[in-house]
């Protein structure tokens, strides 16, 4: 097949066939006298025989044997022979699961990140994925908000260049990326999933966009629109967004599908009255592939006749969904590598474990340390709490992951240490239980140990789709049980699991040492033993701020100053300015910031030159030293700030960041390249360009604590 015999097919084809081209459904539909029971959602497409041996792709397929099943039975029946696009949710892992994806960012290591996603890329070719549903790129600035889990936070800069080396990687590995929820899907009010999105054009384009323009550049596979309505109007309706701007403006020319039966709640969102409506708009927006609802298959047809969306239309999205066929390869080897035995050989194979605990390794963050850690080998320790013996820790989205492949805290502790240790559940995890009934017995098991490891946090299933929070302080029991171990004197260790950034003030006050653990996936309980014993030291930076409490939220480094900054942040200096009567302003825990084993300091931040011409160069040199007594890695963070502009500008912006190491007593001087481009932004009349003035360059190991020096942009 070449594009030829594409063209030859578009021109051959019935609409009805073009129809089925442009409409994904779950593979059980395909697969059905296996055992399929088609409910929920999928109950509500009407589809027959003729609708699904046309279909032109599916997502839900299981694994190896079942994706090898489905495309060699779809072909089989296939009037066309036209083979099918395989998609699934491949986001943090195939089989082998790394970090949830918010974690990932935490590593602000963007070459793991692509070696994490090349290997989730093999086990998911092998088990028959052509294209996977990741990365997600929405910018999240609120906890409450359950996906933040499959973001990496709150920084575009991040995001961009952690959403491409997710592209890059999967690639290398074999498979396609799609690019998602187009757009803003990240801001829903109140935290609260599938919510309203109602910010500014200035806010879309210089924060919500940034990521998915940067992840563009890598020309993805695909890009998937999102649920929410965006300033009035669902994003799947949203013909300036759609087509204007990813059409036009950003020239992007691949496939682009709709969210899971998202097209067909344009009725429930009270914008199309009927599924013809539907099906009209978004043809007509350009989204060539409706996931999971049926208004294409029933409407399309009929609507080219009618006139109301052109044959032209139709043809140019059947041609992407087929050029992406093409270029996959799919027309010459329709198993695309879907492959049982090497499956077998390559998912959970040694390496992709040992990839899995480096990550994870490298994914948690120590928020607090008085000394504790890291721990000796030789003191005697307790494992207590609800998330010390579970395996339930590898995150939404665990794709083919199993639990029971896990390993726990405990395994990873006992394991390291060669002994079994005491370990206790002292409470449930589950975020309203109040059954302190566990109590007496984790303090009993406490009793014989030198420290106490309290392994804490919310159940993965609480972060996630359809996974919001309205309060996001760690459960109430769990922070007795805190209590309770913390009267035994004995010093604690807090090890904390969660899909987001908790409220830990509790937490903080209360712990000798704080570890974010997030979720940490298949290798977690053997990468936290070694971050606790010293084995590894930690070295993840925060990706999204950590808020005291919930009523902050949404909490972000990168926020305007407004006319009346709260200056000093103390609770008694709150009046007439912006500040809580209750709470101070600053998060608990800053964006970029996290322990490690040792500690750095920096010195001289240096410009080559205090004036940036346009189209120059200047390049700001900061001293980084170790000055503790082991060595350790830091993560070199460059900041900005833009002191007076048409568009008021946030009072910092990452720009960059690199990671060091250093022995102790070791000093290096780190480099950052500043140019125009660095400092460019959507201007008051919306071009993307550096206004002249002065800048603050700010370099620092995290958002609160940086290092200025000023720089004058001329003309
Ligand atoms: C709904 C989610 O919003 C999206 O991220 C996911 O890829 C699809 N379902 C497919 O499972």
């Amino acid at each position: 097949m070449d594009s030829r015999g594409i063209e030859k097919l578009i021109e051959d084809m019935s609409l009805e066939e073009k129809a089925r081209q442009l409409t994904q459904i779950n593979a059980l539909y395909v697969k059905k006298d296996i055992e399929a029971e088609v409910t929920g959602v999928s109950a509500g497409m009407r589809l027959d025989g003729e609708d699904i041996a046309g279909i032109g792709s599916v997502l839900n397929f299981g694994d190896a044997a079942d994706a090898a099943y489905v495309r060699q039975r779809h072909l089989k029946s296939s009037p066309r022979k036209i083979p099918l696009l395989m998609m699934q949710d491949v986001i943090h892992g195939y089989r082998t699961i790394f970090p949830v994806p918010l974690a990932l960012g935490c590593t602000f290591d963007t070459a793991l990140v692509e070696e994490c996603a090349a290997v989730a890329a093999v086990e998911a070719k092998y088990n028959g994925v052509d294209v996977t549903f990741s990365p997600m790129v929405d910018l999240a600035r609120d906890a409450r908000w359950g996906r933040v889990v499959e973001t990496t936070g709150e920084d575009p800069y991040l995001n961009g260049e952690m959403g491409a080396a997710f592209i890059r990687g999967y690639r290398r590995g074999g498979v396609e990326a799609c690019v998602k929820h187009f757009a803003a899907y990240g801001a829903p009010e109140a935290g609260r999933e599938y919510n309203t999105v109602d910010i500014s054009e200035h806010a879309l384009k210089e924060y919500y966009l940034r990521a998915y323009c940067r992840c563009l550049e890598e020309k993805p596979a695909c890009v998937m629109t999102s649920f929410n309505v965006l300033n009035g109007v669902p994003v799947n309706g949203h013909t300036d967004l759609l087509v204007g701007l990813l059409r036009g403006e950003l020239g992007y020319n691949g496939v682009v599908i709709s969210d899971y039966g998202a097209v067909r709640e344009m009725i429930v969102h009270g914008y199309a009255a009927t599924e013809e409506d539907c099906a009209r708009i978004a043809a007509g927006n350009r989204i060539d592939i409706e996931m999971m609802s049926s208004t294409y298959l029933e409407h399309l047809p009929a609507l080219v006749r009618q006139g109301k969306i052109s044959m032209q239309t139709v043809d140019g999205m059947v041609r992407r969904v087929l050029d992406l066929k093409l270029r996959l390869g799919l027309f010459d080897d329709p198993l695309h590598g879907t492959d049982e035995k090497k499956a077998r050989e390559v998912c959970l194979c040694g390496e992709h474990r040992a990839l899995a605990r480096r990550a994870a390794e490298r994914a948690c963050v120590l928020l607090k340390n008085n000394g504790v850690l890291p721990l000796k080998t030789t003191a005697s320790v307790s494992l207590i709490g609800p998330f010390a013996r579970t395996k339930q820790i590898l995150g939404a989205w665990a794709c083919a992951g199993r639990a029971e492949e896990a390993v726990s805290v405990a395994e990873g502790v006992e394991r390291l240490l060669g002994r079994e240790v005491p370990v206790a559940e002292g409470c449930s995890a589950e975020l309203l239980s109040r059954d302190e009934s566990g109590f007496a017995a984790a303090v009993r098991a406490a009793a014989g140990s030198e420290v106490i490891v309290l392994c804490i946090g919310e159940p993965s299933r609480c972060a996630g789709e359809g996974a919001s929070r309205a309060d996001i302080a760690l459960p109430r029991v769990q922070v007795k049980l805190l209590r309770a171990l913390k009267e035994t004197g004995k010093p604690v260790v807090a090890v904390v699991f969660g899909g987001r950034p908790q409220a830990l003030t509790d937490v903080d006050g209360l712990a000798d040492a704080v570890l974010y653990a997030w979720q940490p996936g298949t290798e977690g309980g053997n990468a936290i033993a070694a971050l606790l014993f010293g084995a590894a030291a930690p070295s993840g930076r925060l990706a999204m701020s950590f808020p005291r409490s919930v009523g902050q939220c949404p909490i972000y480094y990168n926020a305007l100053n407004t006319g009346r900054p709260k200056g000093e942040d103390r609770l008694d200096n709150c009046t007439y300015n912006s500040s809580y009567r209750d709470e101070l302003n600053a998060p608990l825990y800053p964006f970029g910031y996290g322990l490690g084993y040792t500690t750095f300091s920096y010195g001289g931040l240096t410009l080559s030159s205090p004036v940036l011409r346009r189209g120059g160069t200047v390049v700001a040199s900061v001293r980084v030293a170790n000055t503790g007594s082991r060595g350790g890695e830091e993560t070199v963070q460059l900041y900005i700030r833009d002191r007076f502009a048409s568009a008021v500008r946030p009072v910092k912006e990452l720009k960059g960041f690199t990671k060091i190491y250093l022995e102790a007593g070791e000093e290096k001087v780190v480099r950052f390249t500043v140019t125009e481009e660095t400092l460019k932004f959507f201007t008051a009349d919306g071009t993307y360009a550096a206004e002249a003035g002065t800048f603050d360059i700010m370099a620092g190991g995290d958002s609160a604590h940086v290092l200025s020096a000023p720089l004058v942009l001329e003309d």
